[in-house]
C-alpha cells in the first residue's frame, strides 16, 4: 500500500483501541486529517467499518467526506474505493465501508448498517456542535455484533468553552490538568495538539495563528486550551426545541452574511413576536465553500421567496442571488450600526432552536474587546460572528440605528 504521511504525534494512535478517543486542540493541528487517514487505513486493511457524523447532515458531503476523499486520492487508493456521494457511502473493494450521517437524521442513524461486519468505529467531527444525548445514542448504537472487534468512538473538536458537556464528561471526570496533553486508559484516551504538531502548515499559516491578539481566541484556536470567557455580550438567549412551533412563525425576518473560503456563509431564519419582544431563531445555515448558485439554492430551500437582508458589502453577490430568484436586499449598515444592532438585540429575548448549534456556539463566545487592563470596551471582537451579523441584518429595520440621528 502506498505510504500515507502522518504527523508524528498521531502515529501511536493508529492502533489505539480505547473505547472513547478524544483528539482536541488548536486550529489546523492535523486532527481531522489524521482521523480521516486512520479511517481509510483501517477500512483498506479490512475488519473495520466507520460511521462519520456531524451535527447537521447537510454539511457532511462538503466537509468531512471531502477530507476522506482527499486522503484516498493522496494515498493513491482511488481504485480501491467506490465513492457514492449522494448516499454518503464509501465502499472498499474488500467490502468494508465508511458511512456518513448527520445526527439530525435520527432514522438514518438508527438504521445504518455496514454491508460486511460490525460498525466498529464512530467518528464525530466538530463534536462541540453535538449534544450529550446524541453522542450517548451513538455509543448505544455500537453495541452488539461481533464482540471480538474493539469498538471505538472518536471525537474531534476545538475546545471552545470549559463549561461544555464534553469537558464535564471526559475531562473533569478524570481530573484533567490544564498542562496535560495526553491521557490513556482502556475506556478513554485524550490527545491535545496545536499547530506545532502539524508539520504540513506553511509559515504563513503559523504566523496567522501566532499573531492572534485576542486572549480567548489565542488560547482556544492557537494553543488548544479550554476556553474561559469574560465580558460575554449576549446572555439573553435560551435553547428550545422549536420544531413543533414552526407553522406559527409567520412574522419572518431573515438575514445573510456572505462568506466563502475562510469565513462561512451564514443565514438565520427567524420569527419576531413584537409584543413579547422575542426573537425565535428556527433555522440556520453555516457553511464554507458555497458558490452563489449553491447559496441561492439553500436560501430558496430555507425560506422560499421571503425577503432576506444581506451584508451590503457584496452588492455583486446580492445581484446574483436576485437573478437566481432570491428575494435579497442589502443591509444599510449606517454609522455605529454594529453597536446599535447589538444594543437592540440585547433588549430582546432570543429563543434558539436546538438544531441551531452554530448560532449557539457564536453567542456563547461573542465578547467585548478588552483594554490592556482587561476591562471591556464597547467594541465587539470581530470574530466568529457570522450568524450574529446575519441576525443583526435581519433586524436592522427594527433596531433602526440610523433614525436616531434625526
Ligand atoms: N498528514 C497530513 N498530510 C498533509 N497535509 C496535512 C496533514 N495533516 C494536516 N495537513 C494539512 O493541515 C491542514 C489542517 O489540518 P486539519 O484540518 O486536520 O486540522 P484540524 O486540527 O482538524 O483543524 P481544526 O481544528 O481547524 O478543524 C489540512 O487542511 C492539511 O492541509
Ligand atoms: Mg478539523
Amino acid at each position: 500500500m502506498p505510504q500515507i504521511a502522518i504527523n508524528d504525534v498521531y502515529l501511536p494512535y493508529l492502533d489505539e483501541m480505547s473505547r472513547v478517543q478524544v483528539f482536541y486542540g488548536g486550529a489546523s493541528s492535523g486532527k481531522s486529517v489524521f482521523v480521516a487517514q486512520r479511517a481509510v487505513t483501517d477500512v483498506a486493511q479490512g475488519g473495520r467499518n466507520y460511521l462519520v457524523c456531524r451535527a447537521v447532515g447537510r454539511t457532511i458531503r462538503r466537509s468531512v467526506m471531502n477530507e476522506i476523499r482527499k486522503v484516498i486520492a493522496d494515498a493513491e487508493l482511488t481504485k480501491l474505493f467506490d465513492v457514492n456521494r449522494s448516499d454518503g457511502i464509501i465502499t472498499c473493494k474488500n467490502g468494508y465501508q465508511i458511512l456518513f450521517a448527520g445526527l439530525d437524521d435520527v432514522e438514518k442513524i438508527k438504521s445504518i448498517t455496514p454491508e460486511r461486519g460490525a460498525l466498529t468505529d464512530v467518528w464525530v467531527e466538530e463534536a462541540t456542535e453535538t449534544s450529550r444525548d446524541s453522542v450517548r445514542q451513538l455509543m448505544k448504537r455500537q453495541r452488539g455484533g461481533d464482540e471480538s472487534v474493539a469498538k471505538r468512538l472518536t471525537l474531534t473538536f476545538n475546545p471552545i468553552l470549559q463549561i461544555h458537556w464534553i469537558y464535564e464528561d471526559y475531562f473533569a471526570s478524570i481530573g484533567w490538568a490544564d498542562k496535560q496533553t495526553q491521557h490513556k486508559a482502556n475506556d478513554l484516551s485524550i490527545l491535545k495538539t496545536w499547530y506545532i504538531h502539524n508539520k504540513f502548515l506553511t509559515q504563513q499559516d503559523i504566523e496567522g495563528l501566532e499573531n492572534e491578539k485576542d486572549k480567548y481566541y489565542r488560547d482556544v484556536y492557537t494553543y488548544g486550551n479550554w476556553g474561559v470567557l469574560g465580558n460575554v455580550i449576549f446572555s439573553n438567549w435560551r435553547v428550545e426545541d422549536l420544531s413543533e412551533m414552526r407553522n406559527q412563525f409567520t412574522n419572518r425576518r431573515n438575514g445573510l452574511d456572505f462568506g466563502f473560503a475562510s469565513d462561512p456563509a451564514a443565514i438565520v431564519c427567524t420569527h419576531y413576536d413584537t409584543r413579547k419582544k422575542t426573537i425565535y431563531v428556527f433555522d440556520e445555515l453555516y457553511e464554507r465553500g458555497l458558490t452563489n448558485d449553491l447559496l441561492a439554492a439553500e436560501v430558496k430551500r430555507m425560506m422560499g421567496g421571503d425577503v432576506v437582508t444581506c451584508d451590503s458589502a457584496e452588492p455583486k453577490s446580492i445581484a446574483e442571488l436576485q437573478k437566481m430568484g432570491v428575494n435579497a436586499t442589502g443591509a444599510k449598515k449606517g454609522k455605529d450600526s454594529v453597536t446599535w444592532g447589538i444594543d437592540w438585540l440585547k433588549q430582546q429575548e432570543i429563543v434558539i432552536d436546538s438544531r441551531c448549534v452554530n448560532l449557539r456556539n457564536e453567542l456563547l463566545a461573542y465578547k467585548w474587546k478588552e483594554d490592556a487592563g482587561g476591562n471591556a470596551i464597547r467594541v465587539p471582537v470581530d470574530k466568529n460572528n457570522h450568524l450574529i451579523d446575519a441576525l443583526r441584518y435581519a433586524y436592522e429595520s427594527e433596531a433602526g440605528g440610523a433614525t436616531w440621528y434625526f
